[in-house]
């Protein structure tokens, strides 16, 4: 259904009543112009008109003017010759209607409905008159043909633009339900429901295409929302059970000093953890959404990667682990010092916890980063799996951990412009996980 309050019609009668109005002012207009125009080309006309007469006379004297006039009132034609004496009275020739005298040019009211006539009078030498006339309806019908022509057409014209304004506004309508019905379908919650694409390739296309593109982009979102607040839900629920548990077998237990201490310490342990996997969790959301970016300063990797692997050394001697550092010097990278640094922390816990064997630690110049230890890895099908929040390997269930570390080093690397690679260690043997991130021009002094 078209309404008139749609766009196109209502530019297509905003057109069509414009050319309309402007070629009616036209015609009144070039209407006034044509008939003077016309008229003055009669004149020139009678005035031909006369000079041959009077030469007719000049040569054939008055009795062959007359035979010409004659001749004129004879043939039916717009114009007429009248020969009249000095006092008026007709000697030969016809006139509807005849002053006496005329000289010069003069417009004739006729009689009735007819229409008037122009004339030209002159005076012979002979003393005789001389009334040359023509009658004005072909010139006046000629000025109205003339200018009536330019608003018909604009008529015309306005009609087509009215017409072809009504078919835009049905295709467009057509096209307009396509994507309301699309985005009404999301609005009530079918979020993968996209735009309709006609395959043309037009503006609308382009348009929907954006558009879909967005769509998918929050549908993806959205998705990950939905499994973030599923697995917090999921993931907290055991820890906050067990705390639950533990602190109700307290309460029936008889009151022991001792007992009772302990069950306290094993609560706060618990919320410990609780509060911690809150903390890594909110540390992810902030950094994917770029929290940390405004804190970037041009840094030394280097510096800050020997300082981390420095911490670690003696943590790893405590398990019996060795660590292998090979970082190269000088390797700067604008970014955010602490987060970095509890990247490479997270790598280095995996490594300890999940790993086995001698861990390397490198840094290669275009400052990549790579942890890689002597562990059972990570199959392929798992690697992107692992960067995700809460994910853990079956086999890692009885390991420390909460499933958020490699989640932080992906977003971490995403917020520097970088990338978090899972990979088969260089030995066959563990994983590598390497921390690609853009080098930074030379540092500034
Ligand atoms: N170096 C590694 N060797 C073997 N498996 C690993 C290693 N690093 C990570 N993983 C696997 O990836 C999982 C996710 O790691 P992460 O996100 O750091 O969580 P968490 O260490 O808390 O379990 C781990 O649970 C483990 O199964
Ligand atoms: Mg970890």
């Amino acid at each position: 259904m078209i309404r008139l309050r749609s766009f196109a019609p209502r530019v297509a009668l905003t057109i069509a009543v414009v050319v309309l109005v402007t070629s009616f002012l036209g015609a009144g207009w070039g209407w006034l112009r044509a008939q003077d125009a016309l008229r003055q080309q009669l004149d020139l006309v009678l005035a031909a008109e006369a000079e041959g007469l009077v030469r007719d006379y000049e040569t054939y004297g008055l009795r062959g003017l007359s035979e010409v006039a004659e001749i004129y009132s004879r043939r039916q034609g717009p114009l007429f010759v009248l020969l009249q004496t000095s006092d008026g009275r007709p000697i030969s020739g016809r006139l509807p209607s005849a002053p006496a005298a005329l000289r010069g040019f003069a417009t004739l009211r006729q009689s009735g409905d007819s229409a008037p006539l122009r004339a030209l009078g002159a005076m012979l030498p002979g003393g005789a008159n001389l009334i040359v006339a023509s009658d004005l309806s072909s010139v006046d019908r000629a000025a109205y043909a003339l200018a009536w022509t330019p608003p018909l057409a604009g008529a015309l014209a306005a009609l087509v633009a009215l017409g072809l304004g009504f078919l835009l506004a049905n295709g467009l309508e057509r096209r307009l339900a396509g994507v309301s019905d699309a985005a009404r379908a999301v609005m009530a919650g079918d979020l993968t429901r996209r735009l309709p694409e006609s395959g043309r390739g037009d503006e609308f296309d382009r348009l929907s295409a954006t558009i879909n593109a967005m769509l998918a982009r929050i549908e993806t979102l959205v998705a990950e929302v939905r499994q973030v607040t599923d697995d917090v839900a999921h993931d907290l629920r055991s820890p906050l059970s067990r705390l639950r548990q533990r602190l109700e077998a307290a309460l029936a237990r008889a009151r022991d000093p001792a007992a009772d201490g302990e069950t306290l310490e094993g609560a706060l342990a618990e919320l410990d953890q609780i509060l911690s996997t809150f903390a890594a969790l909110l540390r992810i959301a902030r950094t994917e959404a770029g929290a940390g970016r405004e804190g970037f300063a041009s840094l030394d990797l280097s510096a800050l990667a020997a300082e981390v692997v420095d911490i670690y050394v003696p943590v790893a001697e405590d398990s019996g682990r060795r660590i292998e550092p090979s970082i190269a010097p000088g390797q700067r990278v604008s970014g955010s010092a602490p987060l970095l640094r509890q990247a490479l922390a997270n790598l280095l816990d995996n490594a300890l916890n999940h790993g086995a064997g001698t861990i390397q630690v490198s840094l290669r110049p275009g400052a990549v980063l790579e942890v890689s230890d002597q562990g059972p890895g990570i199959p392929p099908e798992e690697r992107e799996k692992v960067m995700r929040r809460f994910y853990r390997l079956d086999r890692s269930r009885a390991t420390p951990g909460t499933g958020l570390g490699l989640s932080l080093v992906a977003a971490v690397a995403r917020l520097h412009g970088g990338a978090l690679t899972l990979r088969e260690a260089v030995s066959g043997r563990g994983l590598s996980a390497v921390l690609e991130l853009p080098q930074a021009g030379p540092a500034e002094f």
